[in-house]
């Protein structure tokens, strides 16, 4: 290769440069692990691989895979950690760099990461570090993962200060969702990772939102047929919004619906005894009550979501809560989060489903009103 830059006359005159990228990846969604090991030995194509997952999911599912793509003639080396958020650490984190710098692995070899969002940002921020990036694949093994964590490429791991707050974005190569692992998931887990799903039906799609309201007991049953319907859906209606913006440049993102009081009620219960869709579910129970009370959003679509949240079994009142919340301590929180963002607190507000508008004047009041009422669904109000 030659090349032949010229040299300026003269040193004045800032220089511009560009680094553009294009990153584009399949996400298939199957229901054996048989499909999992076609699709990844086409994609692994005789490299060298890494596998890592949790502890439980070691035992449960990647220890299998990882002994499957051995016998498929790969050169497979495997790591796990302990369970948990706690794991989403630096320490994590670090461990598994010291982990691939043992192992042959190369910069165009595949890390493959099996297990919930703690496995798949943990080991998708490890690979966005190691030799500046080397490719990896995401097979979630829980609902959540499938229809959220492991797609869109925001990998991180958690700081004492905040969470996600070390970490950057980094597609993966290919995302491989078998839904026949969430066999083994706990109902609440399940129940937590639909939790995600209503919300995309909330905010980009009814057809969606009214799939989950006719098909969640064939879900929650463990018929695999439908969650592989659910997840394929749900994962249309993230990439879909994800590929408008990958990298977030723009804050007022719908995809936050739910999650502005859901995070406060995580921050003051400490990331512990109320999961990510729990908190979710009441987040989006509270906001669309501001809504209603804004005059935004019609009553009935109101109480349909919360008949939904409540029908699958997520928190959408006080009460529901796995927890005594206290509200004040969740106002400071918001407080806080309000700092962080240059003073403003942003909520997707419902309008209909399919439909949101951003506010960022919400009151005190207004969430107060929207945390402790005990307004549910239309449901219990007709009857009640
Ligand atoms: N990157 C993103 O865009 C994104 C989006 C949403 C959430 N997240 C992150 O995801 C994390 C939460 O993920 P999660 O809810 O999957 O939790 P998790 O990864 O902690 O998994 C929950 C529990 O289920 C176990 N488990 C996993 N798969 C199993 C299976 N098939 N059978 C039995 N047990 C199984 C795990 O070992 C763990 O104990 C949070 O850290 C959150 O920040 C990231
Ligand atoms: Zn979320």
């Amino acid at each position: 290769m030659r090349e032949s830059l010229p040299m300026p006359r003269s040193p004045e005159g800032d220089v511009l440069t560009t680094a553009g990228r294009q990153d584009e990846y399949t996400v298939s969604v199957c229901r054996t692990e048989r499909a999992v090991v076609d699709r990844l030995r086409a994609e692994i194509d005789g490299r060298r691989v890494a596998v890592i997952s949790d502890h439980t999911v070691a035992r449960l599912h990647a220890r299998r895979l990882a002994d499957t793509l051995s016998a498929n003639g790969l050169e497979v080396t495997a790591t796990s950690f302990p369970a948990g958020e706690a794991s989403k650490s630096l320490a994590t984190a670090s461990e598994l760099l010291d982990w691939l710098a043992g192992t042959a692995l190369a910069r165009r070899d595949i890390v493959l990461a099996v297990g919930g969002g703690v496995v798949i940002d943990t080991v998708g921020w490890v690979a966005s570090a190691y030799m500046r990036g080397v490719p990896y694949i995401n097979v979630p093994t829980t609902l959540l993962a499938h229809v959220d964590a492991a797609l869109g490429g925001k990998v991180a791991v958690d700081h004492p200060t905040a969470k996600n707050l070390i970490g950057a974005f980094y597609q993966p190569k290919a995302v491989i969702s078998n839904v026949g692992y969430l066999r083994t998931l706990d109902r609440r887990q399940l129940r937590a990772g639909l939790a995600e799903v209503i919300k995309k039906g909330v905010i980009a799609s009814p057809e969606l939102f009214e799939f989950i309201e006719h098909r969640h007991p064939a879900i929650l049953g463990g018929d695999l047929v439908t969650t592989a319907r659910l997840v394929h859906g749900a994962t249309v209606v993230k990439c879909g919004l994800v590929s408008k913006d990958p990298y977030e440049l723009d804050l007022r993102r719908p995809l936050n619906f739910g999650h502005t009081i859901g995070h406060a009620v995580e921050t003051v219960t400490d990331y512990g005894p109320v999961l990510h869709g729990e908190a979710v579910a009441f987040g989006m129970a509270c906001a669309a009550r501001i809504a209603e009370r804004r005059g935004l959003l019609d009553w009935r679509t109101r109480a349909r979501l919360c008949d939904l949240l409540v029908a699958v079994g997520l928190p959408v009142m006080l009460d529901d809560l796995p927890v005594d919340l206290d509200v004040t301590a969740v106002l400071a929180a918001l407080w806080q989060i309000r700092k962080i963002r240059d003073g403003v607190l942003r909520f997707v507000l419902p309008t209909a489903l399919g439909e949101t508008v951003i506010a960022d004047d919400v009151t005190d009041d207004e969430i107060r009103t929207a945390i402790t009422t005990d307004t549910t669904g239309y449901r219990r109000l007709r009857t009640g």
